[in-house]
C-alpha cells in the first residue's frame, strides 16, 4: 500500500504514513505560466494499492486530485480519501437554473473506493458512481474537548443541520443544546434567541464547518449576552474565509479548535487514527 498525496493534504498523509507504516510516495505538482496545473507521482506506484488523499477546499485542489487518479491508472487499487469535500453544501437546487455543483463535481471522480470526513451531506454520495464511506470525527472532538478540562460545559449546536454530529460530539459526557438559525445570504445569518443555562460558565459551539464565521460569531454573541464565560469554537472542516478568525476573536471566542482535514495552523486535532483504523480494517 502507498499513500499519495495531493498539495492540499501533505501534513495529513504523512501522518497518515506514520499510522499505518506505509511508504509516502514522492509526487511533483507544478502550474504552468498559463495557469494549467501538472501532477507527476515520481516514484513507481503499478501493481500497488493507493490511497490518495487530497481535500478539495479550492479549484485547483479539485483538478489536483483528478489529475493524481489518473497518473494511478496502473496501480492495483485506487482509494481516494478526500477529508474536505468542497461544494458539498450546493447539493441541491435552490433556486431555479442553478448548477446542483456537487452532482458536477461528484460524477468526475471514480475510484474503487471514496472516503470523506463528515461530508456536509450524506446524500451528496448519491451522485457519485463509485462507493463511498464516509468517517465520522466526532469522537476526536469529543476527547479534545475532555482534554481542555473545563468545567461541566456546554455543547452547542449552532443549527439543526450540525445537530446529530454535535450530540455525538456531546454523547453522555457533555450538556448539549441547540440553535436556530436562518442563514438569507452567504454572510447573512440570524440566530433566533434562546434562553441558555450558560451565565458564567463555559461553552463550545461545535460545527461541521467554519466558513466565513458568521454562524458561529451569531452563536457566540447570543452566548455573551446570557453572560456565558468562555466560549470555545471547534469544526472538522476549517475553511477559515477572510477574516473569519478575527471576527470570532472580536465577540469574544477564546479558542478555536479544529482537525486536520484542511491544513491550518488551528488544526490541531489529526484525523489520521480515523482513516488508519478503516484500511486497518
Ligand atoms: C451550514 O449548514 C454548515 O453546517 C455551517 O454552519 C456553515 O457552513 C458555516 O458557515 P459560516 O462560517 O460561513 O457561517
Amino acid at each position: 500500500m502507498k499513500i499519495v498525496s495531493g498539495p492540499a493534504s501533505q501534513i495529513l498523509a504523512s501522518r497518515l504514513s506514520e499510522e499505518l507504516g506505509c511508504k509516502l510516495a514522492l509526487v511533483e505538482y507544478r502550474q504552468f505560466p498559463d495557469g494549467e496545473l501538472y501532477t507527476r507521482i515520481i516514484d513507481d506506484i503499478e501493481s500497488d494499492d493507493v490511497i490518495i488523499i487530497q481535500s478539495t477546499t479550492t479549484n485547483k485542489d479539485i483538478v489536483y486530485l483528478l489529475q493524481l487518479i489518473d497518473a494511478c491508472e496502473n496501480a492495483k487499487r485506487i482509494n481516494v480519501v478526500i477529508p474536505y469535500f468542497g461544494y458539498a453544501r450546493q447539493d441541491r437546487r435552490f433556486k431555479s437554473g442553478e448548477a446542483i455543483s456537487s452532482r458536477v463535481i461528484s460524477k468526475t471522480i471514480d475510484a474503487d473506493q471514496i472516503y470523506t470526513i463528515n461530508i456536509h451531506d450524506e446524500r451528496i454520495f448519491d451522485y457519485f458512481s463509485s462507493k463511498c464511506s464516509n468517517l465520522d470525527a466526532s469522537k476526536l472532538i469529543s476527547a479534545y474537548v475532555k482534554s481542555l478540562n473545563l468545567s461541566d460545559p456546554l455543547i452547542i449546536s449552532p443549527d439543526e443541520g450540525s445537530s446529530s454530529f454535535v450530540r455525538s460530539v456531546a454523547s453522555d459526557c457533555f450538556r448539549h443544546d441547540v440553535l436556530e438559525k436562518k442563514r438569507s445570504g452567504p454572510e447573512d445569518v440570524e440566530t433566533t434567541y434562546k434562553k441558555l443555562d450558560v451565565s458564567d460558565k463555559d461553552v463550545v459551539i461545535v460545527d461541521d464547518i467554519i466558513s466565513t464565521g458568521e454562524t458561529i460569531k451569531k452563536a457566540t454573541e447570543m452566548l455573551k449576552n446570557q453572560n456565558a464565560r468562555f466560549v470555545f469554537a471547534a469544526c472538522v472542516h476549517p475553511v477559515f474565509v477572510g477574516n473569519a478568525i478575527l471576527k470570532l476573536s472580536r465577540v469574544g471566542v477564546s479558542g478555536i479548535f479544529a482537525t486536520d482535514t484542511i491544513e491550518h495552523s488551528l488544526s490541531c486535532i489529526s484525523v489520521a487514527p480515523i482513516i488508519a483504523d478503516e484500511f486497518r480494517r
